[in-house]
């Protein structure tokens, strides 16, 4: 970790676990081994301080991937995951690297060549250093018209979620594993009918959101709905048994949890019970990952649902 990071870093755990734990009367306090790594981290990163300039840019409001106003030349292969948090780009590069990967969607062969994925590109957006990156499974109707993941009823929920958090969607990064909304058949007769990416597309795609991930570098992956999941983590399961497993990308922790989606399947299916047992799930997750991204979180948060 660069040093100005790491004491950045290690300074907002320990605010986040004082916030946590002031006036509860605790007298021993608990860490998440990430807490603790990072708290671990400190001296080293205060030794570090003079060698190392500080890398991190704020988070902005535009999404990525918008190469009309952008002149980057185009690359073949995408850029490789496996770089040290040392080395985390600075916002304007990584908006180029991610640039870059767009363009390489776009001439996707591999998705062309399956047939059955419509032709626009449904990119990514939000911040291209976000510490938390949401990972959806493709694009629907509304996301295929905006060219934007995650804008119709799922994005607004979505929202909603992100704001108990705390966080906007500029926040964080929003991206989908397959970049090209899936026809129905030949997608002639499919209005805004949408359905599931079938394994193969997600296998057709996976480099990219790979690809994200190592210009990107959160601290954590959230994959929305077991889909996601599947073509994330390359293997098959259930929900439960996904979201009961400890899962990691490239060494970055990932969290399943319930797709948006399901959310409001639950709220429209006249099971009051049902539907807020699903977003006490998702909830409970959501406070693992504001954890792992090394968010403070108030006795409000935590409390939503006691
Ligand atoms: N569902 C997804 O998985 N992704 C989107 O972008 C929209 C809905």
């Amino acid at each position: 970790m660069g040093g100005g990071n790491s004491i950045a870093d290690g300074l907002l755990t320990l605010a986040g676990i004082l916030q946590r734990d002031s006036g509860r009367g605790v007298e021993t306090i608990t860490l998440s081994p990430e807490a603790e790594q990072t708290l671990r981290n400190l001296p080293a990163a205060f030794k570090n301080l003079s060698r190392r300039p500080p890398s991190i840019a704020s988070p902005v409001g535009t999404p990525p991937g918008l190469p009309e106003k952008r002149s980057v030349e185009p690359v073949a292969a995408p850029v490789p995951v496996h770089r040290h948090a040392e080395e985390r780009q600075t916002e304007a590069q990584a908006r180029e690297q991610l640039n870059t990967i767009f363009k390489a969607v776009k001439n996707c062969p591999e998705c062309r060549a399956l047939g059955t994925l419509f032709e626009t590109v449904v990119f990514a957006s939000g911040n291209p250093l976000a510490d938390i990156m949401f990972v959806g499974e493709a694009p629907g109707a509304e996301e295929e018209k905006l060219k934007k993941p995650f804008v119709g009823p799922a994005g607004q929920k979505l929202e909603q979620i992100l704001k108990a958090m705390g966080l906007k969607r500029e926040d964080v990064y929003i991206s989908n594993i397959v970049k090209f909304r899936p026809k129905k058949g030949d997608g002639r007769f499919q209005g805004s009918t949408n359905r599931p990416p079938q394994p193969d597309e997600m296998a057709a795609s996976l480099k990219y959101i790979q690809a994200e991930i190592g210009v990107v570098r959160p601290r954590v992956i959230v994959a929305l709905g077991r889909t996601a999941a599947e073509g994330l983590l390359e293997k098959g399961g259930t929900l439960a048994s996904f979201r009961n497993g400890d899962h990691e990308f490239e060494g970055i922790p990932v969290i399943v949890t319930y797709h948006p989606s399901y959310l409001l399947r639950q709220e429209s299916e006249s099971n009051p019970e049902q539907a807020m047992q699903a977003k006490r799930v998702v909830w409970e997750d959501m406070l693992k990952v504001m954890e792992r991204a090394g968010m403070s979180i108030s006795e409000k948060q935590r409390g939503y649902f006691s």
